[in-house]
């Protein structure tokens, strides 16, 4: 397997970081194309629960290369707070490798991200407020600061002169308001308001962030490296190379839901871009979908329950963001969604998280069609928003099962409902079910064939 792309099939949260984990056992690097820290993984080994926003998953083996590539954006501050974290812990940094042409999140980044969405009000995206969206949006204006920026000083200091001046009038806005807001609400007694409008925001004052950013610079210096070479090497002999997305198919930014995505895309053909290698490098793509739905933010989303059922899979399978704290909304498995993504990223197989958690339930349901407003039938994944939004879906009923599968190893030890919704599913969107994960523990997984 020397080129594995493994990627979010539903709307994010399926469990990547597990499956990224225990499929890294068998690779010798393991690379992030896209995203930031937005995303969020746990992995409990030995009992030990490990979070990480940007660091790939692999970094629990010491002898795996673990890379953050070109197409991540970083916020340094983050970063070295989970490398420092991880360190405390006895994990050894050294293989990390972070690629010099990365984009970096400024602190402007995420004010602007916030006002973004403070100015939307109902119509809010909810991002995850991290700065995503607007270090993406000045990497295609071609006003980005780089991780090999950080290494100059003067290069750093103009850059992010350049780059702050289009900020400074909306955040200048933004911040006038909060501060208009916390004056009468008693916070700021005694301030004018010329006061107001001319006093600086100390995160975004250009010296400051220059000194702080050269920091930064110096204590990430020993993992800056030219990883898309390193790639190249490891695949040229012949080695594993996973490619590990973060979020998921229906968050992409040109594919998924928009304009409730994300703004990078997460699908697999990303990786080449992100990882800086060719198309003919991959040889497999994974997909990882929980056995239901679930999606944080807002959006459409069809299969959505918010009954007794979807409660079950809140409560069961601890749907709260590891990045937010936010509660997931729940639904069904939508396999037309499900098929779709499948198509997308011509995923070779499937591994489906959290069975465990549908165990209790009587009937589960899986959606096989929509119905539009108008009462037509949709097979496949609407390209429309609207009529999206309007889909019902149409459910196939399977029946449940009432074990509890967490000590399930094998394929024959699930209840035959388990084995049944299992291979309905494998047989709906064409592709093989390789891994069903039946717990947050690592060994709790149950291979399917080699
Ligand atoms: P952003 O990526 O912070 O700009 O947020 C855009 C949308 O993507 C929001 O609906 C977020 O909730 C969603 N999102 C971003 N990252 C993740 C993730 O890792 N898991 C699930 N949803 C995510």
């Amino acid at each position: 397997m020397p080129g594995l792309v493994i990627v979010g099939a539903q709307w994010g949260d399926e469990g990547k970081g597990k499956v990224t984990d225990l499929l890294a056992e068998r690779a010798d690097a393991i690379v992030r194309f896209q995203g930031g820290n937005n995303a969020g993984h746990t992995i409990v080994r030995d009992g030990e629960e490990f979070k990480f926003h940007l660091i790939p998953s692999g970094i629990l083996y010491p002898d795996k290369a673990c890379v953050i590539g070109n197409g991540v954006v970083l916020d340094p501050r983050i970063l070295l707070g989970e490398i420092e974290g991880l360190r405390r812990r006895g994990v050894d940094m050294n293989n990390l490798k972070i690629s010099a042409n990365a984009h970096l999140i400024m602190p402007y980044h995420v004010l602007l991200d916030t006002a973004g969405e403070v100015k939307l009000g109902k119509l809010s995206l909810g991002t995850t407020r991290r700065g995503i969206g607007p270090c993406y949006a000045d990497k295609a204006l071609r006003l980005g600061i780089r991780v090999q920026d950080l290494l100059d000083e003067k290069i750093l200091r103009a850059k992010i002169r350049t780059a702050l001046e289009p900020k400074q009038q909306a955040l200048r806005e933004l911040s006038v308001q909060r501060r208009k807001l916390r004056k009468e609400a008693g916070e700021g007694g005694g301030v004018s308001e010329a006061e107001i409008e001319d006093a600086p925001d100390p995160r975004i004052d250009l010296h400051t962030m220059t000194e702080e950013h050269v920091n930064f610079g110096h204590r990430l210096e020993p993992h800056i490296a030219d990883t898309s070479r390193l790639c190249w090497d490891v695949l040229d002999a012949g080695k594993t190379v996973i490619f590990e997305g973060a979020q998921a198919t229906l968050l992409d930014l040109d594919h998924g839901t928009y304009p409730f995505v994300t703004s990078s895309n997460p699908i697999a053909g990303a990786a080449t871009v992100g990882a800086g290698v060719g198309p003919t490098d991959i040889d497999e793509v994974w997909g990882v979908a929980k056995a239901y739905a679930t999606r944080v933010g807002a959006g459409p989303f069809p299969t959505e329950l918010e009954d007794a059922t979807g409660r079950h899979m809140l409560e069961k399978g601890h749907e709260y963001g590891t990045t937010t704290g936010r509660e997931r909304r729940c639904g069904w498995m939508d396999l037309v969604a499900l098929s779709y993504a499948v198509r997308l990223n011509r995923m070779t197989s499937l591994a489906i998280t959290k069975l465990d958690v549908l165990s209790g339930l009587d009937t589960l349901r899986v959606a096989v069609r929509y119905r539009s407003r108008e009462g037509a039938l949709l097979d496949t994944f609407p390209y429309h928003q609207s009529i999206l939004h309007s889909a019902t879906p149409e459910y196939e009923e399977l029946p449940g099962f009432s074990a509890d599968l967490q000590a399930c190893r094998s394929a024959d030890e699930l209840p035959p409902e388990a084995r049944r919704y299992l291979d309905y599913i494998a047989e709906f969107v064409g592709v093989p079910i390789r891994l069903v994960g039946v717990g947050p523990g690592r060994d709790q997984v149950v291979w399917i064939g080699d």
